[in-house]
């Protein structure tokens, strides 16, 4: 049996925007790095599958929707994509003190692997591990919306090969959030339902709940 890797030292803070496709991730992460900047914080905003070079070229056969991709091969895809980012760029900041915004990372492979393919969660979970090098989030912040604002969010938007999922997918992995979110520390589920401000308001009242500045 293999030994799993236990959370390396930093000195940084490392914080986490998941949830479904266009619940706001982006939105809320972009305006937290700039309520960091303004306080002369060093701020790293990052997203998984993704966040540097290789990594983007995996997020590109994992996003296009012409490709047919099996789903054990999506599933390392994106933990290839999460070990290359994790190693070579979200680790050396939080080494160097920085606050990293990462939007997406392991629970969202829990979500969409597990809970929306259908993929055991022991192997997602051991594969995690592996790719993270032990690393978890300081904070984990849970974007959750009906699906009515989907469509609202979004209509015009170039859909993904995973944002082509139905209703019924949607469903599961808003579930699968949930309940992940309940078994993670360091999470938190926030109300995407609302408008911009309030939704920011209630990430700023976390961060300072959870000591991250
Ligand atoms: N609270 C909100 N109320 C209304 N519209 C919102 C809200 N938050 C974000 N939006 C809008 O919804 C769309 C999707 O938001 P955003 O790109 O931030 O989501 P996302 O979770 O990053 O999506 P993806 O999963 O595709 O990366 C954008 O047009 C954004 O302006
Ligand atoms: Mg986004």
């Amino acid at each position: 049996m293999l030994q799993a890797y236990t959370k390396p030292s930093y000195t940084g803070r490392f914080i986490v925007f998941e949830g479904p496709d266009r619940c706001g991730k982006s939105t809320q992460a972009n305006m937290l790095e700039k309520y960091f900047t303004e306080l002369g914080k060093e701020v790293v905003i990052t997203r998984e599958p993704g966040g540097n070079k290789v990594a983007e070229d995996i997020r590109e056969i994992l996003l296009n929707p012409d490709n047919d991709v099996t789903a054990m091969a999506e599933l390392l895809l994106y933990e290839a994509s999460r070990a290359q980012h994790t190693e070579q760029k979200v680790l050396p900041a939080l080494k160097a003190g920085k606050i990293v915004i990462c939007e997406r990372y392991t629970m969202s492979t829990c979500a969409y692997q597990g809970y929306g393919r259908g993929i055991d969660m022991e192997t997602i979970n051991r594969l995690n591990n592996i790719a993270t090098l032990g690393l978890t989030p300081d904070l984990t912040l849970v974007f959750l919306m009906s699906d009515k604002y989907f469509k609202e969010r979004g209509e015009y938007l170039f859909s993904d090969r995973l944002e082509r999922e139905d209703e019924a997918f949607r469903h599961k992995m808003r579930k699968g959030y949930r309940e992940i979110a309940a078994k993670q520390e360091n999470t938190v589920i926030i109300d995407a339902d609302n408008d911009i401000k309030t939704v920011q308001e209630t990430v700023l009242k976390e961060i300072k709940r959870f000591n991250i500045i």
